[in-house]
């Protein structure tokens, strides 16, 4: 009974603590002016290990996490402007910037955390202080206006996910204040025109999804500036995605099938990164990012982004994870697998690749090198999402 009723308590507890993120107020400052602020509410989920599993730590950014003088700052000519968030015995999550002149954006999202933290960390293994960087999170503003984004977006970063819900947040500023005009994200852009919510007592609930079966295999091709083929993919793709359904007052699981008959297809071929984005019907957009190791010569799937604004969803879904190692192989071969595969992004979205063959590099008269079978991986041998929640209380 007295466990029972501590665990309840300590549950009751923390979801008090998680449940309600509060926005926290950050400034950077040099001299008199300020060149970064921001109002955010952010999330962690991070695991780590015990000395006989791994557990989950999952905590809000607290109200009396401040700016750090001392590791902040305003950036110079050869560094770029950077927000230190301190909280707790060690614990930092940070923001750096750049920009080109008429666009800024979050250049890398650093967490910090220390393992020694038996509050936040019970049992943990180890007593570390360890730092996760994730470049290219995709928080893009113009200059001169105030990011802001109140749909919550996940973000990997490590093996962690940090989740901003409710920002506002402004770098290389002008005044003092934030901008009045605002850089709204595209997660918020169809919320603030989301029909409203008396609609769903008279709209008829969806029927229940029937499972899409097997997609079909598309064949999409990425093109140079100079029109020749630089990315070669084959492959059917199943989004699992996990979401909040308007007619069905829940969250709900669906699976997706890309059609590749709908589907249009852009991406880009840099020397050491290229992309395929398919977009399926203007509702659907998913990005896969490849990234070549000029030293070792050989490439992975490294960022998979989607953004889907499906009718039923309350506003757009966003799910970015760019710290990814999949699909492997080895420059002038494509990579080839015909078992299903699960790659895992985030807690809320996964993907099902079906029969891929892919070569994201070094593409001759528009066909497929050959394929390096031994690296396909079966779905098991990728890591598992992160274990539920509340076994951060088996302590
Ligand atoms: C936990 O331990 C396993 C096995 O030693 C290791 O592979 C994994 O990376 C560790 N996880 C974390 C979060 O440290
Ligand atoms: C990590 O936490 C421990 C225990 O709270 C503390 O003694 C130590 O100073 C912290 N490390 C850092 C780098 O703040
Ligand atoms: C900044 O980057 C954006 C997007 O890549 C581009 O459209 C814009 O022209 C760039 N501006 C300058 C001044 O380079
Ligand atoms: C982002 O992080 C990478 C790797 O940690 C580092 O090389 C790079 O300089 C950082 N960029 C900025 C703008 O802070
Ligand atoms: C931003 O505002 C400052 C001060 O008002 C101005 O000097 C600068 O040209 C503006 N930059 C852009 C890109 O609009
Ligand atoms: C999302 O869909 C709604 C309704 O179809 C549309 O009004 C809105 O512009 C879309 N938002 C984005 C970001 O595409
Ligand atoms: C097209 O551009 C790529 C590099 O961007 C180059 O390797 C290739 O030779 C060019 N092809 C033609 C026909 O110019
Ligand atoms: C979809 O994702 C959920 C949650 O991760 C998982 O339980 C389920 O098995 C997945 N379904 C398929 C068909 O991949
Ligand atoms: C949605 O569900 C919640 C609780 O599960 C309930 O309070 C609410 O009335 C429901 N809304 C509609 C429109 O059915
Ligand atoms: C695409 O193909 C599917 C089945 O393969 C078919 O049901 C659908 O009508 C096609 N759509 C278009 C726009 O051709
Ligand atoms: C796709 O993702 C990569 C890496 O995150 C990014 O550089 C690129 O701009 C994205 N492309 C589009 C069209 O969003
Ligand atoms: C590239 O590969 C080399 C050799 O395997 C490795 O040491 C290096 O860390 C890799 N670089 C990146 C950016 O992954």
């Amino acid at each position: 009974m007295k466990l029972f009723h501590a665990l309840a308590v300590l549950i009751i507890a923390w979801c008090a603590v998680i449940g309600r993120s509060q926005a926290v107020t950050l400034e950077v400052r040099a001299g008199d002016s300020t060149c970064i602020k921001a109002e955010l509410s952010a999330s962690f989920s991070i695991p780590y290990n015990t000395s006989s599993s791994t557990r989950t730590a999952q905590f809000s950014l607290p109200d009396s996490a401040t700016a750090d003088t001392g590791s902040s700052s305003c950036g110079t000519d050869s560094s770029s402007p950077w927000l230190v968030a301190v909280f707790g015995p060690g614990h930092a999550l940070g923001l750096s910037f750049s920009t080109n002149g008429s666009l800024y954006n979050v250049a890398n999202l650093t967490l910090q955390y220390n393992l020694s933290d038996t509050s936040v960390f019970p049992g943990a293994d180890s007593s570390d202080v360890v730092t996760v960087v994730s470049s290219s999170v995709g928080i893009w503003a113009t200059v001169n206006t105030t990011y802001r984004c109140e749909s919550p977006t996940t973000f990997r970063v490590g093996g962690s996910t940090v989740t901003f819900s409710g920002a506002r947040l402004e770098a290389y500023m002008p005044q003092n204040e934030l901008s009045p005009t605002e850089s709204v994200c595209m997660a918020d852009q169809a919320s603030t025109t989301a029909p409203p919510t008396t609609a769903s007592t008279t709209t008829t609930p969806a029927p229940a999804p029937t499972p899409p079966g097997t997609p079909e295999r598309g064949t999409y091709s990425v093109n140079n500036r100079n029109g020749t083929v630089c990315l070669l993919a084959r492959m059917g793709l199943q989004l699992n995605v996990s979401y909040f359904s308007l007619s069905q007052n829940k969250t709900v699981q669906e699976l997706v099938n890309l059609s590749p008959n709908e589907t249009s297809v852009s991406g880009s071929c840099e020397a050491s990164s290229a992309s395929l984005v398919l977009t399926q019907e203007q509702i659907t957009t998913l990005n896969l990012t490849f990234t070549l190791n000029s030293t070792s010569n050989k490439y992975r799937l490294s960022a998979i982004t989607l953004l889907a604004n499906w009718s039923d969803m309350r506003g757009p879904f966003q799910a970015s994870n760019t710290s990814l190692d999949y699909l492997r192989s080895t420059l002038g071969r494509s990579y080839m697998c015909n078992a299903e595969q699960t790659l895992a992004v985030v807690p809320t979205f996964s993907l099902n690749t079906f029969r891929v063959q892919v070569q994201p590099f070094e593409v001759t008269t528009n066909q497929f090198a050959t394929g390096n079978k031994a690296l396909c991986y079966s779905p098991c041998s990728y890591p598992p999402p992160p274990p539920p929640q509340f076994l951060f209380f088996f302590f």
